[in-house]
């Protein structure tokens, strides 16, 4: 069986001439004028699955490009990409892995890999620890060292190991227990030290979260989170009682001091920004219990489901990656906004940055050349309506076209007065608006033959493109469903711009800088800084100076 990716450049194939051909004619049309010729357009531009309903009509394209696309993933060889990965090919080719954090939510998963390994078997040992672990910590049964229960947990881990259970704890805050969650992820100390202020070292519980154990912000934040603990507890302090280790590294956790009954692992076919659903979970099942931590699994399983059964032209994922690569490729939009219609997702646009930019941030193919086309956009967001008030003003009217996805579940948690529907409202008619604009003539119709000076500047011109994404409630299986529609939209894009979706060497050199950069801030301040260049060399210099106090800024 080929467990390799396919080595096909996309602009080679036929469907990429056609699309080209299809935007060019498409550019000259308007979405309202599409919509007013085709009364079932939004019908048939839709589709649904594992408990979410995906409006993609209001985007610039015909049926027509739609068949080109699904063209498109077919010529790149979706179907070989497909069977690689699921049949547990080593498709992260660079750093040589599987890549399988869907069997993270389907425990028990029959696959087993060349090595003999059964990743569905350890991933079913591992949540049932969890499970354990969970209850008697929110139980009360598990205590600190002082034998008082845990009142509050506190997340330590960056990118992967803190994004996703930080966005997941926010989104299923309504399904929150008694436990308070924190998260530390910046090497700032006053992350930690802010955080530490609301707590109490007795009734405290480290979750050190770091795939590598490696990783300088995690390892410094839990240094100081050790040294606040023995400080503050004196001879009482048992650090083991206090601290839990998420990681794939047994060597280093044990090096650190954390005892192996309290690791809690994942393996190296978990990608970071993929690892929710692993161990690095814990925060997420500590907050909202372990039946709900199960829920989240099963409706990520539900998506998995229908992206693998579901035909291309009714799949969520290959929809919403379809029309973002017709968006970015064809139309030449440079980034994507994503705008959750919902306060509990706040933390979506942020999770949703490193899954996406990590991932198809590349410009070199499978084959190691440049890439002559553009691969994944900026992303961007923030929660409906401050955005409205924000930078929608630039969405619609600036000289740059933003694709944006909105995000909105039906019922609320937060039932009570006209909020929800309020919010709504103003969700639909964004979409809307994006879509119809307002022509001069409508503008004048609405100044009713008197004089308007600023008529000019009230048109709108419309035809800018959007998704929208409804679910019944934000529950712990719609976030699931959610965030495993988007993880296999980027996959379903990767496979298309011919790129490796699941390394990341681009956060490497900025990584192997600092550790050159550090002694320079470390050594006299009176000292000449050398083996950098000049523009580092002065920042440096006057950085020292400044710490020092040995200067004052000008004006100051
Ligand atoms: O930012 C780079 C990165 O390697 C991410 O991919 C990862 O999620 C993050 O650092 C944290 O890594 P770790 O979990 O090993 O501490």
């Amino acid at each position: 069986m080929n467990l390799r990716l396919p080595r096909i450049n996309p602009t080679e194939t036929s469907a990429w001439k056609q699309l080209t051909h299809s935007a060019q004619v498409l550019q000259g049309q308007r979405l309202q004028d599409l919509f007013g010729a085709d009364p079932d357009r939004a019908e048939r531009m839709s589709a649904e699955g594992a408990g979410w309903f995906l409006d993609y009509s209001k985007n610039l394209l015909d049926d027509q490009t739609l068949h080109h696309l699904l063209k498109l993933l077919e010529e790149c060889g979706w179907e070989q990409a497909l069977n690689a990965t699921r049949n547990g090919g080593a498709i992260n080719e660079t750093e040589n892995r599987a890549v399988l954090h869907t069997v993270l939510r389907d425990p028990g998963h029959p696959l087993r890999l060349s090595d003999g390994s059964q990743p569905g078997v350890l991933v079913e040992e591992v949540l049932n620890r969890m499970e354990k672990f969970v209850e008697s910590v929110r139980g009360g049964q598990l205590r600190g060292c002082t034998g008082q229960a845990f009142t509050d947990v506190v997340n330590m881990g960056i990118g992967g190991s803190d994004l996703g259970p930080l966005m997941a704890c926010e989104a299923l805050a309504p399904y929150a227990g008694p436990l308070r969650v924190h998260f530390v992820s910046n090497v700032d100390g006053a992350h930690w030290q802010r955080t530490l202020l609301r707590l109490n070292p007795e009734t405290t519980l480290f979750l050190v979260a770091s795939k590598t154990f490696t990783t300088q912000e995690t390892m410094a934040n839990a240094q100081s989170a050790r040294n606040w603990l023995t400080q503050a507890l004196g001879e009482r302090a048992k650090v083991k009682d206090h601290f839990v280790a998420l990681s794939t590294n047994r060597e280093k956790v044990v090096e650190f001091g954390i005892d192996s009954e309290r690791m809690f692992p994942f393996w190296d076919w978990v990608g970071g920004r993929y690892s929710v659903w692993s161990a690095i979970g814990m925060s997420l099942a500590l907050s909202i219990g372990f039946e709900r931590f199960r829920e989240f699994l099963e409706g990520a399983r539900q998506m998995d489901l229908h992206f693998w059964e579901t035909p291309p032209a009714r799949n969520l994922p290959v929809l919403l990656a379809l029309v973002g690569v017709w968006n970015r490729n064809f139309l030449k939009m440079e980034t994507l906004a994503v705008l959750p219609y919902d306060q509990c997702l706040s933390r979506f646009p942020a999770y949703l940055q490193q899954a996406d930019m990590e991932s198809n941030g590349k410009s070199v193919d499978r084959e190691g050349n440049p890439l002559t086309y553009h691969s994944g956009p900026v992303l961007w967001g923030e929660p409906g309506t401050n955005g409205q008030h924000a930078f929608y003003q630039l969405i619609h009217q600036g000289t740059v076209r933003v694709p944006c996805d909105f995000i909105l579940a039906a019922n609320t948690h937060y039932p009570g007065g006209p909020h929800h529907r309020y919010l709504s409202a103003n969700a639909f008619a964004q979409a809307q608006a994006l879509m119809q604009g307002r022509s001069l003539d409508e503008v004048r119709a609405v100044s009713a033959g008197s004089s308007n000076p600023a008529e000019a500047y009230q048109v709108f011109e419309g035809n800018r493109p959007s998704n929208f994404l409804l679910c019944q409630r934000l529950t712990p299986a719609a976030l699931g469903a959610l965030v495993a529609l988007y993880e296999h939209k980027i996959w379903v894009q990767g496979v298309v711009w011919n790129v490796f979706s699941y390394d990341q060497w681009g956060v490497e050199l900025g990584k192997i800088l600092a550790g050159k950069v550090l002694p320079l801030l470390e050594e006299d301040p009176q000292g000449e800084v050398s083996g950098v260049d000049s523009s580092t060399k002065a920042l440096v210099e006057r950085w020292r100076r400044w710490q020092d106090g040995l200067e004052k800024p000008k004006g100051s």
